[in-house]
C-alpha cells in the first residue's frame, strides 16, 4: 500500500449502504454495506458481476448520489467539498460528453466550470497523451466510442486531481489500445500518485494496475475479498506473462466465478 503522502488523499468508507426507491413504491438495495479505506496515493480495482453496484459506489465516492447510510470521507471532508476545490477527477461509465463542444472544448471543461483560466498547453498535452491531437476539432458525433472513452479520461486529468475515480474507462477500446492506456495510466498515476478507484471488467487490468483488488459480491454489494497485489513497480507489459501475475489472475478469477455463480464454481 502506498504510503500518505503530501498533495494526495485518503478516502474513508464507512458502513456505506445505498437503496434506490422505485418509483412503483417498491425499493432496491444496490450497495449492502461496505466499509474501506482507502490510503492516499493508493491504487484501488474494483471487480464484481454486472449490477452488484459499483458504478453506485463511485458515484457515492463522486457526490452524484447520497449513501441512504453510513459516510464517506475524501482527505476529512464530503465529496460535494472535494469538487467545489476541484481535487476529484471522473471519467463515468458513460463518458458525458458535451454534443455541441469540440474533443478539445470537452478536455478543457472542467476550466471553465471551475471558473479558471483554460491552460491550452495542459489541455494540448492530455490530447496528445490519448493519441488524439489530431481530432482536437472534432465533435463527440464524429469520434468512435473508443475515442470518446479517451476524451472522457483526459478530461479527468487535466486539472491534476487528487483523487481519480474511474468507471470502465476502458471498456470501449480495442485490446492494443487498452494495454497502451493502461501503461500510461500506470504512468501518470507514478509521476504524481494521486488516489485512485477503477472499476473495470477485466482481472488483468485490475492487477496490473492496482494496489489492491476489491471484489464486491452480487446485489446487495458488498465487499467479499480485498487482495493486496504485491507486484513490483512499474509494471510491465511483459510482468503479465509472469508466474507471480498469473496465480493472482487464477485467483481472483476463480473467486469472481465463486460470487457470480457458486452453484458452478467449484
Ligand atoms: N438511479 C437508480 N435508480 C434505481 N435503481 C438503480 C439506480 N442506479 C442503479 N440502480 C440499480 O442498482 C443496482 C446496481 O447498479 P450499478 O449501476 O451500480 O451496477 P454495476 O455494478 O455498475 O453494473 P455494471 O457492471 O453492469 O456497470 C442495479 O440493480 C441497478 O438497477
Ligand atoms: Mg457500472
Amino acid at each position: 500500500m502506498a504510503a500518505d503522502e503530501k498533495g494526495t488523499s485518503s478516502i474513508v468508507i464507512e458502513e456505506v449502504r445505498k437503496r434506490f426507491e422505485l418509483t412503483n413504491g417498491q425499493s432496491i438495495e444496490a450497495v449492502g454495506h461496505v466499509d474501506l479505506e482507502i490510503a492516499g496515493g493508493e491504487f484501488i480495482a474494483l471487480i464484481g458481476p454486472s449490477g452488484c453496484g459499483k458504478s453506485t459506489l463511485l458515484r457515492m465516492l463522486a457526490g452524484l448520489e447520497q449513501p441512504s447510510h453510513g459516510r464517506i470521507s475524501i482527505a476529512g471532508e464530503t465529496p460535494e467539498e472535494c469538487i467545489k476545490h476541484h481535487d476529484l477527477g471522473i471519467a463515468m461509465q458513460e463518458h458525458g460528453l458535451m454534443p455541441w463542444l469540440t474533443a478539445k472544448k470537452n478536455v478543457a471543461l472542467p476550466f471553465r466550470l471551475a471558473g479558471l483560466p483554460v491552460d491550452e498547453d495542459r489541455v494540448d498535452e492530455l490530447l496528445n497523451l490519448v493519441g488524439l491531437q489530431d481530432f482536437a476539432e472534432a465533435l463527440p458525433k464524429q469520434l468512435s466510442g473508443g475515442m470518446k472513452q479517451r476524451i472522457s479520461i483526459a478530461r479527468s486529468l487535466v486539472l491534476r486531481p487528487r483523487v481519480l475515480i474511474l468507471d470502465e474507462p476502458f471498456g470501449a477500446l480495442d485490446a492494443v489500445t487498452r494495454r497502451l492506456m493502461n501503461n500510461e495510466l500506470q504512468r501518470i498515476w507514478s509521476q504524481k500518485p494521486t488516489t485512485t478507484i477503477l472499476v473495470t471488467h477485466s482481472v488483468e487490468e485490475a492487477i496490473f494496475l492496482a494496489d489492491r483488488v476489491c471484489l464486491m459480491s452480487p446485489r446487495p454489494g458488498r465487499l467479499a475479498l480485498i487482495e493486496p497485489i504485491e507486484l513490483e513497480r512499474p509494471r510491465k507489459l511483459e510482468t503479465m506473462q509472469e508466474q507471480s501475475f498469473l496465480n493472482l489472475l487464477a485467483k481472483l478469477t476463480a473467486a469472481l466465478d465463486e460470487v457470480c455463480m457458486p452453484e458452478v464454481a467449484t
